[in-house]
């Protein structure tokens, strides 16, 4: 089997489901041998499971990103500026990239897949969105006859879980908060989870994969009173706010026993809209929804998304949207994706 050496930056929550994974499996797929050759972390004093392997250890991830023995480097240590560098670096010495950061997409996804098909090489971030869910695959892969007239997502997990606990037991805000984070869903800080940052950042990641311009966006831009032949430019669709980013903490128990007495849900909702003059409206923020909608029904820490095409109408995707293992399976598709286009190409 075609043998691939990877590197890894990063051993927290989803670099050691990788790991997991690797050691379950011994590496073996169809096609390919997969192996973890270096692994970069902050503390190498920390303790770790069995199955991470201690002698590939190292505190600098320079190492990870120049070794000959380091096929794909795959980023997972999160954070902006350093995994910047980390993934910059990686690509420089000809390496492709599978990172599940989506801060680092969101703020500078286009100039690192510029970076990377420069070089012929593969940047791929499938697990930066919901997940274990294939959405960069399915939108990818999939829309090309349709137009995308609309996206509506629940796509923060530690938001849905803790929404789901205040519905069903009326528990409060900071002890669902805590569960999640026990978990291991929610973000190092948690506030870019409950303030819909994370879920601003996924917004910005998906709308990148439909072409979409989100360099307002970026800036948190509310769209009022902007002409929208202005904002619309070179025919290509531009991303706006139609009202300011909102969290779920301000959310009381009253609000949600209301919705929960009239049959309907209060769920966090990122949601994207189409318009013919070429402005893409966007929220991201609490809603109360009603059973006939496709986001109801998705409770836990799962998350969804609901596409809408010009043709064949409404399609929604449902699944794990965080946790070490949903994650590291995404990060792995991503990588034995890669391996057979690479051996395809070759
Ligand atoms: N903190 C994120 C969430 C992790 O809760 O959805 C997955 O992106």
């Amino acid at each position: 089997a075609n043998k691939v050496r990877l590197g890894l930056v990063g051993c927290g929550v989803v670099g050691s489901g990788v790991l997991r994974v690797l050691a379950d499996r011994q590496g073996a797929w169809d096609g390919a041998q997969l192996e973890a050759t270096h692994i970069a972390v902050r503390h190498l004093e920390r303790p770790r499971p069995d199955f991470v392997p201690r002698h590939l250890l190292t505190d600098d991830w320079r190492i990870v990103c120049e070794a000959d023995d380091v096929d794909i480097v795959i980023e997972v240590m999160g954070g902006i500026d350093v995994a910047h560098d980390v993934v910059r670096h990686a690509l420089e010495n000809g390496k492709s990239v599978v990172t599940a950061n989506k801060a680092l997409m969101a703020l500078h996804g286009e100039e690192l897949r510029d970076l990377a098909s420069k070089r012929g090489l593969f940047l791929r971030h499938e697990a930066s969105v919901l997940g274990g869910i294939p959405v960069l695959h399915t939108l990818h892969t999939y829309f090309d006859l349709n137009r995308v007239q609309s996206l509506r997502g629940i796509v923060n997990g530690t938001c849905n879980y803790i929404l789901t606990q205040m519905h069903a037991t009326g528990a409060a805000f900071a002890s669902a908060l805590q569960e999640a984070q026990a978990l291991g869903y929610a973000e190092p800080d948690p506030a870019a989870d409950v303030e819909g940052l994370d879920a601003y950042y996924k917004l910005q990641i998906l709308l990148q994969a439909l072409r979409v311009d989100t360099r307002l966006l970026a800036t948190e831009c509310v769209a009022d009173g902007q002409s929208p032949n202005e904002m619309a430019r070179n025919g290509v669709p531009t991303a706006v706010l139609t009202k300011p980013r909102a969290g779920i903490s301000a959310i009381t128990a009253a609000q949600m026993e209301a919705a929960k007495a009239s049959g309907a849900k209060v769920k966090h909702v990122a949601s994207a809209v189409w318009g013919d003059d070429g402005i893409v409206r966007c929220e991201v923020g609490p809603q109360v929804l009603q059973p006939d909608d496709p986001l109801y029904f998705v409770d836990g820490v799962n998350n969804a998304i609901a596409i809408t095409g010009d043709v064949v109408g409404t399609i929604t995707l449902i699944g794990p949207g965080a946790g070490a293992l949903p994650t590291a399976s995404a990060v792995l598709e991503d990588v034995l994706q890669m391996v057979r286009e690479s051996s395809r190409n070759a």
